[in-house]
Order: structure tokens, then sequence, then C-alpha cells
């Protein structure tokens, strides 16, 4: 199949552009680059630079190529920035969504695979399933949610097939057949957990701080479950492949199982370092819920998929072993950002 990708600049897109390919389908990248790496884009994708709230090149691009299915990734991720300003969010996240969405009927493509989250159920102290209630607690989660809700009226109405891949917490990087660490996290500002820790050993940060130690959990800072890079972006060759026999309106979780407190979290990159660095605790920030783990089974049970990078000690290497070779992310490869 040929897919646009969208989003394919950033950190899951880029991956996943990488595994359709290896799986044999084509790749278009479109991206602002607003956000991404022209360098994270991977060889053998054609790239377009543009931006999905603009309808007239959505629509020479249509126009000029015959996608089989688009894969959506654009969208702007920080959970806290979401809460100082909303409209930024509903815009680049819904408003936008709705303009490509439109435009893909409009030239007859129908199928869709979009990047949702674990951001949009409200926490639960066990395996959160894709029936479970939601409730976001960030303007950024609920943007999500409110995407899904129109992904259902868009398959309903307008015969658009659709996954909906909620990720837990993406992390790690992406290494060559050499153990060569060739994509990785590169986010400006860098708002995730693993990231942010590591700068603390290689010396790009004093500490990493604990955002609230009151939460409803066993040692008080709050729960997630961390998925490797790599076994996101293999889940989204299976949801290509099920949309291309026919499959529909797939709602899947994409996560471990397991949860790891933020305490943990930094013990793990204290012992993957062999560097024991400080933390101080401080108080909340608003939108972070308790507790979010994945039930993964129905993806499993239907597409098969099962994540073969699942502890998170391998998980931290790969994400080390990026970040010392990467100290400044893609900029250490030679910036070139085409017109
Ligand atoms: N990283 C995670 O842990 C995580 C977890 C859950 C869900 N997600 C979702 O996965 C997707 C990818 O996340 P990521 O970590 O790769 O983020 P990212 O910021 O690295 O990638 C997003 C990409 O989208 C591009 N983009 C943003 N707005 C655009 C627009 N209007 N037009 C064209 N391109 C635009 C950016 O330039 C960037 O390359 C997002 O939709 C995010 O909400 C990510």
């Amino acid at each position: 199949m040929h897919v646009l990708v969208v989003g394919g600049a950033g950190y899951v897109g880029s991956a996943t552009s990488a595994h359709f390919l290896a799986a044999g389908h084509q790749v278009t990248v479109y991206d602002s680059l607003v956000k991404g790496h022209f360098e994270a884009i991977p060889k053998g994708a054609a790239f377009v630079k543009g931006d999905i709230g603009d309808a007239g090149a959505l629509d020479v691009l249509f126009q000029t190529i015959q996608f089989d299915a688009v894969a959506h990734f654009a969208a702007f991720i920080e959970a806290g920035e979401s809460m100082q300003l909303p409209g930024k969010y509903f815009f680049n996240n819904v408003v936008n969504t709705q303009n490509l969405l439109d435009a893909m009927l409009r030239h007859d493509v129908k199928r869709l695979i979009f990047s949702s989250t674990a951001g949009i159920y409200a926490s639960k102290n066990a395996p959160l399933e894709e029936d479970d209630p939601v409730g976001p607690t960030s303007v950024y989660g609920e943007s999500k949610l409110m995407i899904e809700r129109m992904l259902r009226w868009y398959n309903e109405v307008s015969g658009l097939q659709y996954a909906a891949l909620r990720y837990f917490n993406a992390c790690g990087a992406m290494v060559d057949e050499s153990g060569e660490p060739v994509r990785g996290e590169d986010h400006h500002p860098e708002t995730h957990l693993i990231p942010l820790t590591l700068q603390v050993p290689l010396g790009q940060r004093d500490a990493i701080y604990i955002y609230g130690t009151d939460y409803n959990t066993p040692d008080g800072s709050c729960i997630r479950d961390y998925v490797h890079i790599e076994d996101l972006a293999a889940a989204h060759v299976l949801a290509l492949e099920a949309l291309g026999d026919g499959r529909d309106r797939m709602i899947y979780n994409l996560g471990n199982g397991r949860g790891y407190s933020v305490r943990e979290v930094i013990d793990v990159a204290r012992a993957v370092t062999g560097i024991d660095f400080p933390a101080i605790e401080t108080d909340r920030r608003p939108g972070d819920a308790d507790m979010l783990i994945a039930s993964s089974e129905r993806i499993n049970d239907e597409l098969g998929w099962e994540p073969r990078v699942p502890d998170l000690k391998d998980i931290m290497s790969t994400a080390w072993t990026w970040h010392t070779t990467h100290p400044n992310g893609y900029d250490d490869q030679g910036s070139a950002d085409p017109a």
C-alpha cells in the first residue's frame, strides 16, 4: 500500500514510517516540521512539507498521488501546555484533523490509522480496557477523545475505515541491525519522563522533578505504562494490513500491561546509567492522572500484536544509547530543513 504518513517527521511517525517501508509498503511523509525533524524521516520515504490545516495543499497532494491509507500522527502533544493554551490544542489537534478527514473523503481515501492516547481514560487502579470509562484529565486528552468521536461518525456516515491506537507512554529508541540507534526522542520542549530523567546523568539538567507524591498509588508518585517505540510501530503495520483486509472501526490499547511509578522509572534510569543522580519532590501538575496501565489483550487477540521489548530496563537502555550518541538529538546529524 502507499501510505501518507502525516506527522511522519516526529518521534512515533518516523519510526512507524521505517516499519511500513520494511514491511514493503510505500511511504510519503507530510509534515510541517513545526515539531519534527527532517533527519528522522527514513531513507526510502518521500517527503512533502506542509500543514494538515492547509486544505489546498492537501488537495494537490491527494490529486497527485493515489494513497491507499493515511497514518495520522500530526498533533501537539504536551498535556501540561494544553492546560494553559487549550485553544492551541483544540485547533491543531481537532480542527486540523477534521480538515484532513474532509480532504481524504474528497479524494476517496477511506483508510486511516489515528494516534490516540491513554490520556482519554479516567484513571483506574487496574489495566484499562478499551470499553472502560473515558474521562480525560487534560485538554490534550480531550482533544484526542473528540477526534475519536468524530471518527465514529465519519465511519458511520461516510464509510471511513479507521484504527484508533491508544498509546500509553511511547519511549525508547530504534536501533539498526548493527545496534546503532537511528531514531529516538527529540521533542522541543521535552516533557516525557524518560528523556528528561536521562538528561540528568547526561549533565544537561541538575535534577529530575517528581511532580506530586500524594497520588493514589503505592509510593505516591504517578504510575504509567511504558511501551517501546518499535512495538508501537509494529502495531501500525498490523493495523494497516487489517484495514487493507477490510477491517473497520478498530480501537486498540497499546501498552505492556505493567505500570511503573515515577520513582521506579528514576531508579531504573539510575541502574541503567550507573549514575546515582538526584530527584526532587515537588507539587502536582494539573492534568496528571494517578495511574494509567493498558490491557492490550484486544489487539493481541485480534491482530496478534505483542510487545517484543516489554522490560523497562531494555527500553531504558535503548533510550540511553540514543541520548549518549545524540546528546543534542537530531542536531547531531546536521540540520537540513528543506523548503
Ligand atoms: N509520544 C507519546 O508518548 C505519545 C503517547 C500517546 C499518543 N501520542 C500521539 O502520537 C502522535 C505522535 O507523537 P510524537 O511523540 O511522535 O510527537 P512529535 O511531536 O514528535 O510528532 C508530531 C509531528 O507532527 C507534526 N505536526 C504537528 N502539527 C502538524 C500540522 N498541523 N501539520 C503537519 N504536521 C504537524 C510535527 O511537526 C511533528 O513532526 C501524536 O498524535 C501524539 O498525540 C504520543
